[in-house]
């Protein structure tokens, strides 16, 4: 299999473990358990082996960041899901944020990031970079099967980016004084 095809499997897998979640109740807690685990080593391999083959310029460079930032944002909704009792009524709702999070994302990768690399890469690379796809992730594998199984898939560095962070440490000013709201007169339809 060449890589491009195995990304666009595993996505597929994903998109059809949602469905399953949606259509087994009794089962969807279970299946959320499999595509968490099936989504973090998915994308733990894609951060090792694939957006590194992204050329150099600015374009790609932002592509790169972007797409770091989404699985980031997908691991936090998914640490939602984790910490709610799927008894709960926001389990589903919840559930369906990730989806609609995770679609945005492959629906990303799936036309600007395939469509980069296929202008980048020969179809020898295409064969050889699949092999270390499926090794990154086979090696991501276990440790995400642990995190998933404790509930608990953020690392510190996922819990707010650190910009962010850096942002909120240093805002020591007291929050200015809000102004007394003025509501404009109405103006009368009559005058
Ligand atoms: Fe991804
Ligand atoms: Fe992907």
């Amino acid at each position: 299999m060449k890589l491009l095809e195995g990304i666009q499997k595993e996505h597929d897998e994903v998109r059809g473990l949602f469905l399953q979640i949606e259509n087994d109740e009794e089962r969807a807690a279970e299946y959320f358990d499999q595509l968490a685990v099936l989504v973090l080593s998915h994308h733990e391999a894609e951060e090792q082996v694939v957006f590194e083959q992204l050329p150099g310029d600015k374009e790609s460079k932002e592509l790169k960041l972007e797409l770091i930032a989404e699985h980031d944002n997908v691991r936090r909704v998914m640490q939602v899901v984790l910490d709610t009792d799927p008894e709960d009524d926001h389990w589903a709702a919840r559930c369906k944020v990730v989806k609609e999070v995770f679609a945005h994302h492959i629906e990303e990768e799936e036309n600007e990031l395939f469509g980069t690399l296929r202008e980048e890469l020969s179809e020898a690379d295409m064969d050889k970079l699949y092999k270390k796809f499926e090794t990154a992730e086979g090696k991501a594998k276990p440790e995400m099967q642990k995190m998933v199984k404790a509930k608990m898939i953020l690392k510190p560095e996922h819990v707010l980016p650190l910009s962010l962070k850096d942002a909120l440490d240093g805002e020591k000013k007291p929050a200015p004084k809000k102004k007394p709201a003025t509501k404009p007169a109405k103006a009368s339809a009559k005058s």
